[in-house]
């Protein structure tokens, strides 16, 4: 390895451009080759790339010049990918989420902590600027006693969307809908800040399309266990898709972020560094999410400091800032509030 994370990646489809190019724009990382089942898809990217095409699976594994690799292939596959791919030794950083239920996600961790390869799961949303900003303003205390936190996530996706790739939409493979495929960054950036939850209560409904097993609406109501509430309203139906809006209120102020941009930054005690933070936090980083289309406007910038923050975490034997278990946190409530809907009952964590 010596200074360099050499790697692969599993699954060449939509978000292994962003991988790739993000791997690519690291000093300490390269990619070397790529592996998928649709050999025609993974040679035509392994081209585009300049990189190996591997047509087997066990062929890939068992390469040596391969020391990590990521995980790009429908959600229900990656347990299938990421526990081969560990006890080969290989360091894994795996897309959100985990997996589809939390014991599929759990075998995914415990296979990591057991082979001692660095497990990363993917949120590149909290590495935006304002996102740390936001958190590190919250466990200063500054914004008081933290009483509401909620967010709406109101995106679009339309039925080509869904039809496009037979797993989207699924329970088996896609884990859910709204919430479990596209909220789900949203969710953990609320884990992240406010911390975990103690109750939920939730509805959900498919409401918009008519080709999908999963929902495409959500609304729940969250007891954290800081004591602050909060809603999440979660669609993939609100055409033509809005940015994504996150709301924290203390008793002593308010902040509210709308993708990566700071659009309310309030203080009983208002300090004098506080309108540079809102001048600073109304020009965007690039790291907006997938509001109406999954791909358009999305860059690698986020991944690309994921990827470097697990690749100083692979050469440093640390941990990295998502590990698994931080990545396991957004499975358990989205899990929580399925349950919920499902039985009617508020859900206890
Ligand atoms: N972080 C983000 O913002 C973000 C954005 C989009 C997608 N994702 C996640 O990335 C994953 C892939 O999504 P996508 O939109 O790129 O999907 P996609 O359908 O475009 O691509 C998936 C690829 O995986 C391949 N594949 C399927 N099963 C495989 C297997 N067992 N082994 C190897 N290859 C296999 C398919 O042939 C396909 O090329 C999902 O888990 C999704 O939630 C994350």
């Amino acid at each position: 390895m010596a200074g360099k994370v050499r790697f692969g990646i599993i699954g060449t489809g939509a978000i292994a451009v962003l991988h790739a190019e993000a791997i690519m724009a690291l000093e300490n990382a390269e990619l070397v080759a790529v592996y998928d089942k649709v050999t025609e898809r993974c040679r035509a990217f392994a081209e585009k790339y300049h990189v190996r095409a591997v047509d087997d699976f066990d062929a890939f594994l068992s390469d040596k010049t391969i020391d990590a690799v990521t995980i790009a292939t429908p959600t229900g596959f990656h347990g299938e990918v990421a526990i081969p791919a560990a006890r080969a030794g290989k360091h894994v950083l795996c897309e959100k989420p985990l997996d589809v239920t939390l014991e599929k996600a759990d075998a995914i961790i415990q296979e990591c902590e057991k082979h001692g390869v660095v497990l990363s799961a993917v949120f590149q949303s909290r590495f935006a600027k304002n996102i740390q900003l936001l958190k590190k303003t919250v466990d200063e205390g500054r914004f008081g006693k933290i009483v509401l936190v909620s967010t709406q996530v109101k995106w679009f996706r339309s039925q080509e969307y869904y039809d496009s790739a037979t797993w989207r939409g699924t329970w088996a493979l896609d884990g859910g809908g709204a919430l479990m495929n596209q909220s789900i960054h949203t969710i953990d950036l609320l884990l992240y800040i406010n911390g975990d939850p103690d109750e939920v209560f939730a509805y959900t409904g498919t409401l918009t399309h008519d080709r999908i097993e999963v929902e495409d609406n959500a609304c729940a109501v969250v007891k954290y266990k800081n004591g602050s509430l909060g809603v999440v309203e979660a669609s993939t139906s609100c055409a033509p898709g809005f940015p994504r809006r996150i709301e924290i209120s203390g008793s002593n102020g308010t902040a509210v972020v709308e993708d990566d941009l700071i659009v309310r930054w309030q203080f009983v005690d208002e300090q004098p560094e506080d309108e540079e933070i809102r001048l600073k936090g109304a020009v965007s980083e690039g790291m907006k999410g997938g509001s109406g289309d999954p791909m358009s406007g999305v860059s690698h910038e986020g991944h690309r400091r994921q990827l470097a923050d697990m690749v100083d975490a692979i050469l440093a034997h640390k941990d990295p800032l998502l590990s698994g278990r931080e990545g396991r946190r957004a499975v358990q409530l989205i899990c929580g509030i399925y349950e919920s809907a499902r039985t009617g009952k508020p859900v206890k964590f």
